[in-house]
């Protein structure tokens, strides 16, 4: 098959209006059956009706095709199972769709899983980034953009907040291999011109969160009258935002982002574990009982935080949704879809629940 038809998929050379044409990118979207992804490519296709999505995801315990169950038959829209880290199967996705934009949002994102296996986290998240930039690069992709995360600048005091300068500071492998990626954005724009953005995000909240994450595992076990584990003492702080707001700034990086550039995206909305899971416990109106303090993480950074003020001042970017609605907003939909969670604890599943949790059990008074 040639490429024009392979292309043919969408449909791409159909249409005689030229404008039209030339208005539509083909976007791939690398790990889109995840959490942040899979509502990247539902904002993007709402967004951009004329846009053609590939959504290219290798289906690891995270990735969820049910997460798309709302787009899977758009014409607009294809799915290709594939390895990041695998040069075979992402020369197959370049040969077949040769995309405009690549966003690159595949990653193993779980720190706790980092400390027991770092091994595929630098595979995924370091190798994959690596092929993915070569192949955009023989391509010629006119953006990349790279999902990052503000835990690559590692754990800050109250009070302060890092801007885009600030050095790299990783403190468990799942950040390092973040912050590996990072670097090697970098050099695919200063050593060969790349076009490229990096966003640093604080945490996201939303639907189809891996019932991992923090929120969703207190929603989950709340509702099930299971015990609701704390890490430490609880007064670890995270910035927390709809993952709308991520794809909104998303969106601007991609369009109207000066290549080369990092941007950092946070919310300003900073809780205590500990009183962010009282939060929820009232919304849900459950007692506090279930709560369970457990041996800490292993270098548990004590809180980030995030100075956005670049992406404000030359995006015109800013939250839209307000903590306390989101949050309610999100119980409401894990509460709709709990047949969306039984169906994911695999065994697999349960098999890392319990390893992670079994040993951080103490007795309490
Ligand atoms: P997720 O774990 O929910 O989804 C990751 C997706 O990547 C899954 O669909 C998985 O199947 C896919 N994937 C994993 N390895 C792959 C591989 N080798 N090849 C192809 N696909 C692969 O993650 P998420 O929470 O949606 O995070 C997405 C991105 O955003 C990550 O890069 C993460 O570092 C970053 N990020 C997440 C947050 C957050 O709060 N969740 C905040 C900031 C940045
Ligand atoms: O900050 C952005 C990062 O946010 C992303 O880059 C990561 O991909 C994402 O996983 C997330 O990392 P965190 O470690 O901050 O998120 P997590 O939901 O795992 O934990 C949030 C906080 O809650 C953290 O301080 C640890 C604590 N925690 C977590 C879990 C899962 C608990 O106390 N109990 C738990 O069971």
């Amino acid at each position: 098959m040639t490429k024009k038809e392979k292309k043919d998929v969408f449909n791409f050379y159909s249409s005689d209006d030229q404008e039209k044409k030339d208005s539509t990118k083909i976007v791939l979207i690398t790990g889109g059956a995840g959490f942040i992804g899979s509502n990247f490519i539902r904002y993007l296709m709402k967004q951009y009706p004329e846009y053609k999505i590939i959504n290219f995801d290798k289906l690891t315990y995270a990735g969820n095709l049910n997460n798309l169950t709302l787009i899977e038959e758009d014409p607009n829209y294809v799915f290709l199972k594939g390895d990041a880290a695998n040069p075979e199967d992402v020369k197959n996705v370049f040969e077949q769709f040769s995309p405009n934009f690549v966003v690159h949002f595949a990653a193993e994102s779980h720190v706790d899983r980092s400390i027991l296996n770092p091994d595929i986290f630098l595979q995924t998240n370091v190798l994959g980034t690596q092929i993915l930039l070569s192949y955009s690069r023989e391509y010629n992709v006119e953006r990349f953009i790279q999902i990052s995360t503000d835990e690559v600048y590692g754990s800050m005091e109250k009070n302060i907040s890092c801007n885009e300068y600030a050095k790299l500071a990783p403190n468990n492998p799942y950040a390092a291999s973040k912050a590996s990626a990072d670097l090697l954005i970098r050099v695919a724009h200063q050593t060969y011109g790349q076009k490229v953005n990096i966003i640093r995000a604080c945490n996201n909240y939303g639907p189809y969160q891996f019932p991992e994450k923090l929120i969703p595992v207190i929603i989950y076990n709340a509702l099930n009258n299971k015990e609701l584990p704390i890490f430490g003492d609880g007064t670890n702080i995270r910035n927390w935002m709809h993952v709308d707001d991520h794809c909104r700034a998303i969106d601007l990086v991609l369009h109207k982002g000066r290549s080369g550039e990092i941007y950092n995206v946070g919310a300003d909305n900073e809780w205590e574990n500990i009183k962010l899971v009282k939060h929820i416990l009232k919304e849900l109106k459950l007692p506090d009982d279930l709560i369970q303090f457990v041996i800490d993480r292993k270098g548990h950074d004590f809180r980030y935080s995030l100075d956005s003020s670049k992406i404000k001042q030359e995006l015109g970017w800013k939250t839209t949704i307000d903590f306390k609605d989101g949050i309610k907003q999100v119980i409401d939909w894990y509460k709709s879809h709990l047949d969306w969670i039984e169906e994911i604890q695999s065994g697999e599943y349960m098999k890392y629940f319990e390893r992670v949790y079994k040993e951080r059990i103490v007795e309490q008074d």
